[in-house]
This record gives structure tokens, sequence and C-alpha cells, in this order.
């Protein structure tokens, strides 16, 4: 049996870095080919669907996109050239050459005023730009390709890149003490758990019907930026920093409005793909001691 073809796009990213962290070059099933914008630029579809065709491409896992929530309030063109015309552009390709096709999305979509968790039917409403631009995305994604799969995911951290596990880990050993938000619920997700999820889905998808849809994924439980803080103090061992909480209001540091709630209901997605989800603190655990065992040097 000839291995599948799996195109990973924006593969330079923390989510991208971690599926390829956990595949190997000598899978019979899968042939992952990694690519980010100097390789494939997905605001490009000829350039796609090029590439898709030239390389046999049965699977798309478009990891791609404009991450930069505070910078997409006033460079909006780029946030939807990328999240929304990029996405729409997949979506196409991948309808056309009969793909199969999982996109990321994420829980910026919702404004946060439920006070239950978040399942995948109910009503979305993005309050900032970078939300706007993902829902954008995930529209385009479901008109052209009506079989994709969409994750939505929150809070993503990796050993990879930055985010809030690297800026507060270097913050802690910098300063005295730190203000963080504690007014903002939601659900920290390691980006390699992820991943895992993705690859299950692949295999899931090898020996039973591809089931198409919304998905929510997240590591189980629910903290706040304060409790993730102190979190990765704990278990980092930092002894000197002292963590404040504070509100979104006092904070200020930020023109984004975020959704104050946003932890999603993960039960379809572990009853679809038969997968078991590990709690925020565990994932927090294992990264962290993968990043510490390469001696910090990301
Ligand atoms: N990070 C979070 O907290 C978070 C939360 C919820 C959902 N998500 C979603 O999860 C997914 C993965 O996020 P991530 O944190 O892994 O993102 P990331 O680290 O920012 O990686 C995105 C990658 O896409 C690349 N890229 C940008 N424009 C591109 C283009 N036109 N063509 C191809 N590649 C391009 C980026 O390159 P450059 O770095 O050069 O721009 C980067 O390597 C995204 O869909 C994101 O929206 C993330």
């Amino acid at each position: 049996m000839t291995a599948k073809n799996v195109l990973v796009t924006g593969a330079n990213g923390q989510l991208g870095r971690e599926i390829k962290s956990l595949t190997s070059k000598n899978d019979s099933i899968f042939r992952f080919i990694f690519t980010d914008v100097a390789e494939l630029d997905i605001t490009n579809v000829a350039q796609i669907s090029d590439f898709v065709r030239q390389n046999d491409i049965k699977y798309i896992i478009n990891c791609a996109a404009y991450t930069a929530v505070d910078k997409a309030e006033i460079d909006i063109e780029t946030a939807d050239l990328i999240n929304a015309i990029g996405a729409e552009n997949l979506a196409r390709v991948s309808a056309e050459n009969n793909c199969y096709l999982i996109h990321i999305s994420t829980d910026y979509v919702f404004d946060g005023t439920s006070n239950t968790s978040y399942t995948e039917d109910m009503p979305v409403n993005p309050l900032s730009a970078y939300g706007k631009s993902k829902l954008k995305g995930e529209k385009g994604v479901q008109k052209y390709d009506k079989q994709a799969i969409i994750i939505r995911t929150s809070w993503l951290y990796s050993e990879f890149g930055d985010n809030f596990v690297k800026t507060m880990l270097r913050l802690m050993n910098e300063k005295e003490s730190l203000n963080i938000i504690s007014d903002q619920h939601g659900t920290p997700t390691y980006a390699a758990d992820l991943a895992e999820t993705i690859i299950s889905i692949l295999n899931f998808s090898e020996s039973n019907e591809w089931q198409s849809g919304i998905y929510h994924f997240s590591n189980q439980g629910e903290t706040t930026w304060f409790g993730f803080a102190e979190k990765i103090k704990e278990l980092a061992k930092i002894k000197r920093c002292i963590l404040h909480p504070i509100s979104t209001k006092e904070y200020g540091g930020s023109t984004v409005n975020r959704p104050m709630y946003s932890v999603m209901d993960k039960s379809k997605i572990e009853s679809v793909f038969q997968i078991v989800i590990p709690v925020w603190e565990n994932g927090l655990g294992r990264c962290l001691e993968k990043y510490f065992s390469k001696g910090l040097t990301e």
C-alpha cells in the first residue's frame, strides 16, 4: 500500500511543529509534507492548486494563520487575507481535488457571555478583528468544502514559538512581581495534545467514514490567565516573582475585546473520534518537562 500524502500548512508555527515532532518519515500510512509561507502561501490559490496536484495530496491540515490578536486590530486586511481568504482558498482546492481538509479555528469566535461551556452549535459573535477573521475563515471553509473538519481550539501553547507559557517563564525570571488578568476564563491547550488528536483523526478516517463538521478541542478543565500563570510558576519551581490578580479593566494594556469566558465543551470530538483528553495541568507539566529537558534553547 502506498502512503497517503498529508499537506501541513503553516508548519513552522506552534501546532505545525508539534505535528512534525509526532510524525515519522518512515510512516507507512501517511507521508507528511510540511510547508510554511516560503514554500506554500495559502493566500495564493493557484500555488495551492498546483502544489496539491503535483504532490497528489489526500489530506490537508491547515495550521497557517495570522495569530497576532492585538496587531490584527490595526492590520485587519492582512488578518482577513490569511485567516479568511487563505482558509477559503484551501477549501476550494480541497473540494476540487477530493481532499480531506482539517482547518483550525478559535474560541475567539464566541463573545464569552455564556455561563456554560460552549458547544459547537452555540451562536458565534466574535469581539475582535482576529476572531472576526477566523469566523470568516470558518464560513469560507464550510461554503467551499462541505466535508471539511473545523477544530476550534483555545489558549494554545507549546515548547515552540511565542506563547503565554514562555512569556511568563521569561518575565517571572526577570521581574519581582507581575499583574495577571484573573477575570477571563478559558482552557489552556498544549499544542502537542491537539497535534495528537489531529493524527488520531487521520488514523480514524483510514478505517471509518470521514466525519465532517465543527469540533471543539482544548485540554480539560478551566482556569483564568492568573490561574494559568500560578501553575506555570509552581511547576517551573520559580520562587521569587509575586503574582497579583487584576481585572481586565485594571490591566488596560490591550485594546482588544476578548471573551470573558471561552471554555469549550469537548464531548463531541471525544465521542466521535474516541479520544481521551488530558486535563490542562497535565499538558502544562509535560510541556514544561520537554522544554526544560532541552535546556531552554528555544
Ligand atoms: N495561538 C493561540 O493561542 C491560538 C488560540 C486559538 C486558536 N488558534 C489557532 O490555532 C492554529 C495554529 O496556531 P499557532 O499558534 O500554531 O499559530 P502560529 O504559531 O502563529 O503559526 C502560524 C504559522 O502560519 C504561518 N503563516 C502566516 N501566513 C501564512 C501564509 N500566507 N501561508 C502559509 N503560512 C502562513 C506563520 O508564519 P509567520 O510566523 O511567518 O507569520 C506561522 O508559521 C491557528 O489557526 C490559530 O488561529 C491559536
